[in-house]
Parts: C-alpha cells; structure tokens; sequence
C-alpha cells in the first residue's frame, strides 16, 4: 500500500494499492462523467488491459479509506524519467479531492524510486480539470506533444 498520509474532503484516507483479486472487478468497473468521454476511456477496465497486455505501465486502485474511489497508473521510460497516466476517479466520486490525493501521493512514491529525477504526464489540452489539478500541483509545459497532449513535468525534488 502507497499511504502519504493524505485525507480527502470527505475525510478519507487516500491510499493507493495494487490491483489484486479481491479489487479488480470494482477497479475496471470505475468510469468517468459522460462529458468527460473526451478525454476518458469508457471504463478503467482499458487501462487494466493495458498493464496486462504490455510491461510498460503498472496500475494501481485508489481507495478512500477501504472503498474503491478511481484507478491511477505508472511507468519509468527509457531516460529514467516516471511517468503518471490513467488518473481516472469514478464520476460519482469527483470533486472531493481524491484525484488530487491521489496524483500527489503516487508522485510523492515515485520520487523516491531508484533514479528518479522528473515526473511526466500528459493531458488533452481541453481538459480544463486536468489542467488545474496538475499546474496547481506544480506540473509545468517541457513544450513537447504526445498524441495531440500536452505533456508536463514536475523535478522530483519537488514531489517528495
Ligand atoms: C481529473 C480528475 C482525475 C480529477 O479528480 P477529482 O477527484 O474530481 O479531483 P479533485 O476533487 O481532487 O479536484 C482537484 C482539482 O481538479 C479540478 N477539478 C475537478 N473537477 C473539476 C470540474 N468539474 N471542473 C473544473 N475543475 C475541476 C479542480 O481544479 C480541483 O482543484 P481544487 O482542489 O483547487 O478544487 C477527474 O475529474 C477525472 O477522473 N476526470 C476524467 C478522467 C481524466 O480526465 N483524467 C485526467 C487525464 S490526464
């Protein structure tokens, strides 16, 4: 478990846990709000195909306190940088500063990881919450595109 000792509005620990047989059901059945298709995959369940299918990314379940709130995932590219992806908090369960909880305890775990320097992630320019919760983190532009994304980056030194 990956517990930065952060609570969100409702007073929930926010925790981050591998996905394992008990959580997985609850984990791929977490889905964003239907104007958030956009820039969301229908279902978690995507990006758990995705960890399975391919090394690269590992996900993990968000919880408030013992309940499933949203899905997040990492990986470390080839430069040593980490990168945070697949941030998705059920609809239902948004805007009670899980996300944020969440971003910050899964950057605060991957600064301390063997030659750790920068943390990237990347967001649909349109996706104003995105952006908020990221810039407000600290996240800042390297003036690169990934897939018509804006792609941001945060030193780990800032993130512990
Ligand atoms: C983006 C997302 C992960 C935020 O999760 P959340 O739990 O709702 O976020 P929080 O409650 O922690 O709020 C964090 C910030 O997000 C922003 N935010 C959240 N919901 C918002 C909304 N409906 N409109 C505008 N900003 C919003 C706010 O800036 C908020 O900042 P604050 O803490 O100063 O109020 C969530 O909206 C989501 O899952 N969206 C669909 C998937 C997605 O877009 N993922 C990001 C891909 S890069």
């Amino acid at each position: 478990m990956i517990d930065h000792g952060l609570i969100d509005r409702t007073g929930r620990r926010v925790t981050l846990r591998p996905v394992d047989d008990a959580n997985w059901r609850a984990v791929a059945d977490i889905a964003p709000l239907d104007a958030q298709r956009a820039h969301a995959p229908a279902l978690a369940a995507r990006y758990l195909l995705l960890t399975l299918r391919e090394d690269t990314w590992h996900s993990l379940a968000v919880y408030g306190d013992e309940a499933v709130t949203g899905h997040v995932m990492w990986a470390r590219d080839e430069d040593g940088s980490y990168w945070i992806g697949g941030m998705l908090v059920d609809g239902p369960e948004q805007g009670r500063g899980v996300g944020r909880a969440a971003v910050r305890t899964l950057a605060a775990w991957l600064a301390e990881q063997d030659g750790c320097e920068v943390l990237r992630l990347s967001y649909d320019p349109v996706n104003t919450a995105a952006g908020h919760l990221y810039t407000s983190l600290g996240f800042r532009p390297t003036g690169e595109e990934e897939d018509g994304e804006v792609v941001v980056e945060l030193a780990a030194s800032a993130a512990r």
